[in-house]
């Protein structure tokens, strides 16, 4: 990839994002000096995607601390839990961040008897883990999936589910990336993703930077282009994935897989552990983030609806698991039913990525 999702510059301090709000047209980064910058990133979708935005969240608690004069572990982690409840209140859905936030906290108790320091050196090493093992559960995630594929299919993606969305290769995309550097020909059919268009924007960008061949759609062209039999699977990422297999992703996921299965055509979600949320027992209890009008009412050239009308902007639904022919995970692929196979991928040995 010619661009860097996130980075973690250790001379300065400073965490550096690509601001997605400037794509396609500019390649600007964002220099996050604060955690109230992070927090603002992550809100204003300069940062965004599950795993994205967990990296992001730890480097932010990082930054939340780094000037704490705290001179013993309990007034230093009131501190922690403030950083930490500051990033939880950005974005609701999805779960990375808060396993990722968790991971920050614990790492902070887990160093309590060291001098604050100590403590603080900690939090920037577990923020570099929770990044480099993104890096290599995309790679696992791709070569999961990429199994799956045959050259000469074609996928349709919903959303942005690739690098830029991971501090690696994607989860959705991962499995495309992998797949054409294994040499298998694969076209990618990208749904726009109103109202923010991550796959306009996002998508269609970094594939066409890639090489991989890949055509923007419409959403509500996705039954018409399944119809005429270009889809040959769906590849979509997700925001929380519940214990039986319902998966909360970018709005309009739902209704593209209800359209896959009036077409038999399978829908996979690919994942990283860190978006399995086993402590709900289904979708209903996800939260979905509900965001501002102007996303849908304004359009880039002005206007988009009259002023008086009421907007209703969910963000995200969930798609019930029966319509998700399987889950790829870093761990393997689990199939129906859910509850069994997640559970048992949980209970799987997986070593995260040796860090320096
Ligand atoms: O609102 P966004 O752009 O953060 O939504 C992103 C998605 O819905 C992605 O599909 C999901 O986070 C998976 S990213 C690997």
């Amino acid at each position: 990839m010619n661009f860097t999702t996130i980075r973690w510059d250790r001379d300065e301090g400073v965490l550096v994002l690509l601001d997605q709000t400037r794509l396609p047209g500019e390649v600007v980064y964002a220099h996050c000096r604060d955690i109230e910058s992070v927090a603002e990133a992550i809100k204003g979708l300069k940062v965004r995607g599950a795993p994205a935005i967990g990296v992001a969240a730890a480097y932010g608690v990082v930054l939340g601390v780094r000037k704490s004069g705290a001179d013993e572990y309990l007034s230093f982690s009131r501190e922690v839990d403030e950083a930490v409840d500051l990033l939880a209140a950005t974005r609701p859905t999805a779960v990375n961040l808060f396993w990722a936030l968790e991971r920050m906290r614990r790492t902070a108790l887990e160093q309590r008897e060291a001098p604050v320091e100590d403590i603080k050196r900690a939090l920037l090493r577990e923020a570099e883990a929770i990044q480099s093992e993104d890096e290599r559960t995309c790679r696992l995630i791709g070569e999961h999936g990429a199994a799956m594929l045959r050259s000469g299919q074609s996928v349709l993606t919903h959303c942005n589910a690739g690098a830029l969305a991971t501090s690696g290769v994607g989860t959705a995309l991962a499995v495309v990336y992998q797949a054409h550097n294994e040499g298998k020909r694969v076209h990618v059919y990208a749904d726009e993703t109103r109202p923010v268009l991550q796959g306009a924007r996002l998508t269609a960008w970094e594939l066409a930077q890639a090489g991989v061949g890949v055509t923007l759609i419409c959403d509500s062209m996705a039954a018409q282009v399944m119809k005429e039999g270009r889809i040959d699977c769906v590849i979509v990422g997700a925001d929380r994935v519940a214990a039986n297999g319902d998966v909360a992703n970018k709005i309009g996921t739902y209704g593209v897989a209800v359209l896959a299965d009036a077409h038999d055509v399978p829908l996979y979600v690919a994942a990283p552990f860190s978006s399995i949320d086993l402590s709900i027992e289904s979708g209903s209890e996800i939260p979905i983030e509900v965001r501002n009008a102007a996303e849908i009412s304004q359009g880039p050239g002005g206007r988009n609806a009259p002023e008086e009308v009421e907007v209703y902007n969910p963000a995200f639904d969930v798609t019930p698991a029966r319509y998700v022919s399987a889950i790829i995970t870093e761990r393997g692929v689990a199939r129906r039913p859910y509850a069994e196979s997640l559970a048992a991928l949980s209970h799987h040995a997986w070593q995260p990525a040796a860090t320096g």
